[in-house]
């Protein structure tokens, strides 16, 4: 029989630092009104000066290899899906391996922005599916507060940061039935960081520039998301051989709870199939959707046997969206 992969452990990890809106009024010309109606967010968590993204990543990885019965030893491959990695190099999945003591595993980082974790799902189905790997830990994680420019409203209030991790593995009932991705690399100058790479290295103009930080086109990102958050979820319900009717629950990437009510209204799917947590956490990037699913998972809103639809979108641009048939 072929081998089928699925989601065998689920856990997440955020700091302890809340910032509100309130917090952010005092220190740019912002208010929570405008923040609340405009994006749904109310607080976000933020790193403390000594945790990296490898401390958020670690934490979640052994609450989900926890919940998967299993240990460190027992996992193969570990891919992290960042855009904040603690460094440009080593990988913060070696990082992470170093501090679970994933002694057999082979680890690499992933880089699709927002949709990183939905391409860490399928990167993770093939090594499975082909009988290289059995147990793949699946991380997404960010410190985006650290690539935060307090100086710029319009993107300062949007991110947090926080990781959530899956532990994929064969499963006889279920399993991830379908995957979808695309990119569109003419999107680049959508949301970048425009310098600290080999374009342009750091330099006293750069830092000047303010060119370490995250630049967005708000509205141009926010038409395409609501796009291709129906595209993306329609393609991978028909590759799954599915109807909109036959999905349970809707977990999408949480940048912003308009695009989310756009997207849902779009695919014709009640909001009550639909988990939000970006009032308590912004964009979390990569770690936004698994973060949301070890939410919903704990609160008992998906159960075994649901079918469940991940889907996001981010830099790139990139998106994905995957249709899970829920195994635990
Ligand atoms: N507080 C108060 N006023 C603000 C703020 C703020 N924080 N930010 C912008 N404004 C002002 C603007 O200056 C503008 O003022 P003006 O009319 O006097 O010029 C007004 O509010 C409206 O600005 P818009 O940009 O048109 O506001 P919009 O309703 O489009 O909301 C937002 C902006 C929230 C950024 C929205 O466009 C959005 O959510 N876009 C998508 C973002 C997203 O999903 N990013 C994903 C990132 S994924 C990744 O890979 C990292």
């Amino acid at each position: 029989m072929n081998t089928k992969a699925g989601i065998v452990g689920v856990g997440s990890y955020v700091p302890k630092n809340i910032i509100s809106n309130f917090d952010l009024e005092k220190i740019m010309d912002t208010s929570d009104e405008w923040i609340k109606t405009r994006t749904g967010i109310r607080e976000r968590r933020i790193v403390d000066e000594n945790e990296a993204t490898s401390d958020l990543a670690t934490k979640a990885a052994l609450n989900a290899i926890k919940d998967a019965n299993l240990t460190p030893e027992d996992i193969d491959l570990i891919i992290v899906a960042t855009i904040t990695p603690d460094m440009i190099f080593p990988s913060t999945a070696c990082l992470v391996q170093a501090n679970i003591k994933a002694t057999k595993a082979a680890c690499f980082d992933l880089e699709a922005a927002c949709s990183g974790f939905i391409y860490g799902i399928t990167v993770a189905k093939q090594f499975i599916e082909s009988d290289a790997y059995k147990h793949v830990l699946v991380i997404g994680a960010e410190a985006l507060s650290r690539i935060l420019d307090y100086e710029d409203r319009s993107t300062a209030i949007l991110f947090g940061d926080g990781a959530g991790a899956v532990v994929m593995g064969p499963v006889s009932e279920g399993g991830v039935l379908s995957t979808s991705l695309g990119s569109d690399g003419n999107g680049k100058d959508y949301l970048n960081i425009p310098a600290g790479g080999s374009k342009t290295p750091a330099s006293e103009d750069s830092i000047k520039n303010r060119l370490h930080f995250i630049k967005m086109a708000g509205n141009d990102v926010f038409k395409f998301a609501v796009r291709i958050m129906q595209d993306a979820s329609v393609e991978c319900i028909e590759s799954a051989n599915l109807e909109i009717q036959d999905i349970d629950y809707l977990i999408p990437h949480q940048a912003n709870i308009r695009i989310i009510e756009a997207s849902a209204k779009r695919l014709k799917l009640s909001m009550d199939k639909v988990y939000v947590n970006l009032d308590k956490y912004g964009n979390m990037s990569a770690a936004s959707i698994p973060v949301a699913l070890d939410e919903a998972y704990r609160e008992g809103k998906i159960k075994k046997g649901d079918n469940i639809v991940l889907v996001g979108f981010g830099g790139g641009l990139t998106w994905g969206a995957s249709v899970v048939r829920w195994s635990i």
